[in-house]
């Protein structure tokens, strides 16, 4: 009998289209859960927020006050990623914040091509903070004749038909989708068959991607739905 298949790793995504995408594997840790992976992006901020107020150590009690959690959730996400803190004294601050940026592969620069430079791509390319939390627009592209060769916050916006040439040489795997909704999943296509395996996507629709890419979508609108519904629910009490 032939031997059984190697078993899948605990990360593997299936269906071709995930947003969000169920699980994570950084440097051969466990797959965490994805909310707790989610959360780590939070502790990370805080962590960063005590570290300027000068604090050396935080507790997960801490951590979980500033950030409306139980401190046995902080515990359990952080658990998922490797023994961090000890007891009586918490978390080290500076450590903890070097390890979550380990995990969350900020620990160095991603540079990131940008397709669309219109509203909300001429913000992004305008937004400097990006550098400071390890990513950098490194190329904007964009169809409109008129824009090509124009400068925006220094990045110069190229035709897409250099998508491919340009990912491939500089191993760029990480994209920022800003087109209208009718020209997203093309532009998406173009991307992956270029070698980005990762898109943040800023227009109104659901991506398929192979299931290796990973698609994290931004929706204005539905974050201030949920704001809306509280607003109502507090207005109603
Ligand atoms: P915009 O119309 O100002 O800019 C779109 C840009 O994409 C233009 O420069 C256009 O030439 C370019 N473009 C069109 N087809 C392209 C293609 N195939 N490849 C490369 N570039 C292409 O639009 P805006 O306001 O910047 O919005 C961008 C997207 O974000 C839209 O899909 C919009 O619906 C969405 N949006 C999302 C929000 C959110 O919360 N996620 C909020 C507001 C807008």
């Amino acid at each position: 009998m032939p031997p059984d298949p190697p078993a899948k790793p605990p990360s593997a995504r299936s269906p071709a289209t995930h947003d969000p995408a169920p699980g994570i594997v950084a440097d051969g840790i466990a797959a965490a859960p994805h909310p707790a992976v989610r959360r780590l992006s939070l502790y990370l901020r805080q962590l960063e927020a005590f570290e300027a107020q000068g604090r050396h150590t935080a507790s997960s009690r801490d951590l979980g006050r500033a950030l409306d959690l139980g401190d046995a959730q902080v515990r359990k996400d952080l658990a998922n990623f490797g023994s961090f803190g000890q007891p009586g004294v918490g978390y080290r601050v500076a450590e903890l914040i070097d390890h979550l940026r380990k995990i969350l592969g900020t620990d160095r620069t991603w540079d990131v091509v940008l397709v669309g430079a219109g509203n909300i791509g001429r913000a992004l390319l305008a937004y400097r903070r990006f550098a400071g939390k390890g990513f950098r627009l490194g190329a904007v592209f964009d169809t409109d004749p008129k824009l090509h060769g124009q400068s925006f916050s220094g990045t110069t916006v190229q035709p897409v038909e250099r998508i491919p040439r340009v990912v491939r040489e500089t191993k760029i795997r990480l994209a920022i989708l800003a087109v209208p909704a009718e020209a997203a999943q093309r532009s998406a296509e173009l991307l992956v068959d270029a070698g980005i395996l990762g898109i943040l996507n800023f227009a109104p629709v659901r991506l398929q991607v192979p299931a290796h890419v990973y698609v994290n979508s931004v929706d204005l609108a539905v974050q201030l739905e949920q704001i809306a519904f509280q607003v109502n629910e507090t207005e109603k009490a």
